[in-house]
């Protein structure tokens, strides 16, 4: 008999628990055994728990390493989250949960499926966004000097840059990717980013077979709309690397088409790249996949190759039909008919229609 994984289960703020539920119906319909620990960060923890990422949460992923998550809403009047137990402040409930994991690395992958609403549809576009997400200019170091100033420290470390720029280089080799582009903007920022950039040129030595080249991030903008295909795995800054994976996102068909991860050394929490989308939440009508694309990278990283690529191959088989899109897609479909659909692709042989 198989074990049985437990993992971490936040569904999070806005639409999380509509989008959230649809993804863990799909990976019930796998059949991998799972068990999903449901823990609570966000708004909704704050309000009802008191704190917005509770040691409960934190707990339960150092024990599983394993966790997915919705979107989390920045409490209101509470904009600096310190860690339960610990002097660590946070400027966001996803940054407080990213620094509790240790995680360095937020992938987010933008692979353009066929069907999918795009003006790239003609395109080959199948890129990786390697964010680092444990230093730069997100670490909250901002302050108002006087009613008319104020000012924001980033800070880079060649560790931290050469650790990024590893697990970029790796992951390259592990899916035969054949180019890594690191993004900077080294001609101002020739302390932080020039640093950046040394680490990853450096790193690029041990990757003899996988061509490294750079890029600044407001090239980076345009050469991304004239060709995305020409970029595979980018290795990026923790503010560049935010910004730049809404553009990806946008290119594959939305932010509601974007997965992701975060990895430190031991826990892996996985996530769609969008927030918890307000203006939505509630009506049933989020676009999931997103989320159930994450989960497809969670099923991979446990050892689930299977079923995760029995995931994709439905989520593949979704859009050539074409039918049931949410509206983000131009669809009048629901997160819950795309889920249902799911299922019932996951349940047929691949080739059926
Ligand atoms: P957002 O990503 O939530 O929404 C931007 C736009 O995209 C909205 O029009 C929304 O309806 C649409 N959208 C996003 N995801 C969608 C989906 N799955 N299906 C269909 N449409 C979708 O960004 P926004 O409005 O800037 O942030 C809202 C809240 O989310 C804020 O409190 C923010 O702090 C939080 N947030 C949380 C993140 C996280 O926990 N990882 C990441 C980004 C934002």
């Amino acid at each position: 008999m198989s074990e049985r994984t437990t993992v971490t289960f936040i569904p999070g703020d806005g639409i999380g628990p509509e989008i959230t539920a649809a993804m863990r119906r799909v990976v019930e319909a796998t059949g991998v055994e799972l068990s999903f620990d449901v823990q609570h960060a966000g708004d909704g923890a704050h309000r009802k728990l008191g704190h917005p990422v509770p040691a409960a949460t934190i707990e339960s992923l150092r024990r599983n390493k394993v966790g997915i998550k919705g979107p989390l809403i920045v409490p209101w009047r509470s904009p600096v989250v310190q860690l339960p137990g610990t002097e660590e402040r946070y400027a966001t409930p996803n940054a407080a949960l990213r620094g509790a994991c240790r995680a360095f690395a937020n992938v987010r992958p933008a692979r353009l499926f066929p069907g999918v609403p795009s003006r790239f549809q003609d395109v080959n576009v199948d890129m990786v966004v390697v964010r680092e997400v444990s230093e730069g200019a997100y670490l909250g170091r901002e302050r108002r000097i006087d009613a008319d100033h104020a000012e924001a420290t980033a800070a880079t470390s060649r560790g931290g840059s050469e650790r990024i720029a590893r697990f970029g280089f790796e992951l390259a080799r592990k899916q035969g990717r054949g180019r890594v582009h690191a993004i900077h903007k080294a001609n101002v920022f020739d302390q932080t980013d020039g640093l950046f950039l040394d680490a990853f040129y450096d790193v690029a030595k041990e990757y003899t077979e996988i061509e490294a080249v750079d890029i600044m991030i407001d090239a980076s903008m345009a050469a991304m709309i004239r060709d995305p295909s020409q970029f595979d795995v980018i290795v990026a800054p923790n503010q560049y690397g935010d910004i730049l994976s809404d553009l990806t996102a946008a290119i594959v068909g939305g932010l509601g088409m974007g997965p992701g991860a975060n990895h430190g050394a031991e826990i892996s929490v996985f996530e769609a790249c969008h927030g918890a989308a307000p203006d939505i939440a509630g009506q049933g009508i989020a676009n999931p996949m997103a989320v159930i694309l994450s989960a497809a990278m969670m099923l991979d990283h446990l050892g689930h190759d299977d079923a995760a690529t029995r995931v994709r191959s439905a989520v593949a088989r979704f859009f050539v039909k074409g039918e049931g899109l949410t509206p983000d897609l131009g669809g009048s479909g629901t997160t819950q008919g795309v889920a249902d659909r799911l299922v019932e692709l996951l349940e047929q042989p691949p080739g059926a229609r």
